[in-house]
C-alpha cells in the first residue's frame, strides 16, 4: 500500500480529504487535529506506521510498518444523525464485520468496541470528538486492524487473546487498500441507516458472549456480571442477572470478559 495505490482504490467512492503517512505517532491525534482545522466530512488520516498508536483505557496500540490498516475516519454529523450519535461505534463495528464476512470470516462484535474471529481480538475501534462548546462538533472514528501476523502483539502485554487476518485466512487475499474500500463502502451504507432499528438488530446479531455469562468492569466501580441478552436503542449494553432483571451497561471506560 502506499499513496498512489491508495488514491486510485479510494477515487470509487466519495471520501473527503485523504492524509497518507509512512510513518506517524497517532493518526486519531492528526485527525483530531484536521477536524479542529475544518477537515471536510469523510475525510481519512491512514497511516503504515504508528509510533504513539493509541486503544481505549489509555491501551498502547501496536501498528509495526506494513503489518496493518490503521485510520481514522473524520465524520461532520447532519442535523439528523445527531440524536443517533451514541450508535457511532456499533457503525464502525458493522461495518468491520461485513467487509470481513465477505472474505468468508464470521466476525463478532464484543461490545463495546472489539471485532473478534474465532475468540480473538483482530480489530478495535478509539471513537474520539471535537467539540465546540457543548456541541459535537465532529467525531474521529480510529481503526486498527491486524491484517499480518506481525501486527499481533506479544502475548505478555496483550490484555485478550489476539489474532490476525492472516492467521485466520493463512494468507491476505487482498491488497490492504482493497480490504479498507470494503470497510468505507459499509461504513457509507450503514451511516445511511444508523437510525433505524435494522442497524441495532444487525450490531446485535453480531454481539459476540450472547447468552453466556460475562463480567463488565466500568472504571473503579465493583463490575456487573449477568448474560448478555441484547442492545438497547443507543447502543447501550443489556444484561440478565440472576433473577432475569435487565442491567444496562452503558458506554464508558468499559471493559467486558466472558466468566470461566
Ligand atoms: C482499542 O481496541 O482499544 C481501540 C484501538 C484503536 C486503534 C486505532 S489504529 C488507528 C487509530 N489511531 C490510534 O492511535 N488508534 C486508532
Amino acid at each position: 500500500m502506499n499513496e498512489t495505490s491508495l488514491k486510485k482504490t479510494l477515487s470509487k467512492i466519495n471520501i473527503g480529504g485523504l492524509r497518507w503517512f509512512d510513518s506517524i505517532g497517532s493518526t486519531n491525534d492528526e485527525a483530531l487535529a484536521w477536524a479542529a482545522a475544518g477537515a471536510d466530512d469523510l475525510s481519512i488520516v491512514i497511516a503504515d506506521e504508528q509510533t504513539q498508536g493509541r486503544g481505549r483505557l489509555n491501551r498502547r496500540w501496536f501498528t509495526p510498518k506494513g503489518s496493518a490498516l490503521a485510520f481514522s475516519l473524520i465524520l461532520r454529523p447532519s442535523a439528523a444523525l445527531r440524536p443517533h450519535l451514541s450508535r457511532t461505534v456499533g457503525l464502525a463495528a458493522l461495518s468491520i464485520a461485513d467487509s470481513l464476512t465477505q472474505t468468508r470470516l464470521a466476525p463478532r462484535i464484543k461490545w463495546p468496541n472489539d471485532i473478534l474471529l474465532n475468540g480473538k481480538k483482530t480489530a478495535g475501534i478509539l471513537v474520539e470528538s471535537v467539540w465546540s462548546g457543548e456541541d459535537v462538533d465532529s467525531l474521529v472514528i480510529g481503526m486498527g486492524i491486524n491484517v499480518f501476523r506481525d501486527s499481533v502483539p506479544p502475548a505478555d502485554v496483550l490484555q485478550f487473546p489476539a489474532t490476525s487476518l492472516e492467521e485466520m485466512l493463512g494468507s491476505i487475499p487482498h491488497a490492504r487498500e482493497e480490504i479498507l474500500l470494503s470497510i468505507l463502502e459499509a461504513f457509507i451504507r450503514w451511516r445511511e441507516r444508523m437510525g433505524s432499528d435494522e442497524l441495532i438488530h444487525a450490531w446485535e446479531e453480531m454481539l459476540s458472549f450472547r447468552g453466556e455469562q460475562v463480567e463488565v468492569k466500568a472504571g473503579g466501580e465493583t463490575p456487573v456480571t449477568g448474560k448478555v441478552d441484547g442492545l438497547e436503542s443507543d447502543g447501550s449494553l443489556r444484561l440478565k442477572d440472576l433473577h432475569d432483571n435487565s442491567v444496562i451497561v452503558r458506554f464508558g471506560d468499559v471493559s467486558l470478559r466472558p466468566m470461566a
